[in-house]
């Protein structure tokens, strides 16, 4: 498997053992959060990488690590660069997004999802809203930061409409 770019394994693990606790426990990736536990919330997202180019995310509270064999995968600790942060991550604080930040991941992953298919496919502007209310759908925030999060996904498309918008 590979995670943020570097290969990890092969390893032994239980068939039980999830890939929420595979990641926390066993490689110290704690930015992954826990919620529900019941695949009912996102806050444990990760980006899932497919051959094919495409990207999306995947709970892993109630996914065993054994499914991710072979997969390449992104979490939260993979997106900043030698320190410098993403479009998104300075958008995320630039709004004050997140108040526990105990979602925060999930949701980035998911905007970053996002951004990467915009810049793929474009969408009008008027489609915008619904597409980023959309993509966060699922994404629960018990802080209720929802329209902090989506004004933080619209400003980095907006700050650059050539590439996200047709
Ligand atoms: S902790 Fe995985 S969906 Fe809530
Ligand atoms: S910022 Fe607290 S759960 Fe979303």
């Amino acid at each position: 498997m590979r995670i943020n770019g570097r290969a990890y394994g092969p390893v032994k693990v239980r068939d039980e053992l999830t890939m929420n606790d595979f990641l926390r426990e066993r490689l110290g990736l704690t930015g992954t959060k826990f919620g529900c536990g019941a695949g009912q919330c996102l806050s444990c997202a990760v980006i899932i990488d497919d051959p094919d180019g495409t990207s999306h995310t995947s709970p892993t509270c109630i996914v065993p690590a054994t499914s991710f064999n072979g997969k390449s995968i992104r979490t939260v600790e993979g997106h900043a660069t030698n320190g410098e942060l993403t479009a998104l991550q300075r958008s995320f604080i630039d709004h004050f997004a997140f108040q526990c930040g105990y979602c925060t991941a999930g949701f980035l992953n998911e905007g970053q999802v996002l951004l990467e298919r915009l810049a793929k496919t474009p969408v009008a502007r008027d489609d915008l809203e619904k597409t980023i209310a959309d993509a966060f759908d699922g994404h629960l925030c018990r802080c209720t930061g929802y329209f902090k999060y989506h004004e933080a996904v619209r400003d980095v498309v907006l700050a650059d409409p050539g590439r996200y918008l047709t």
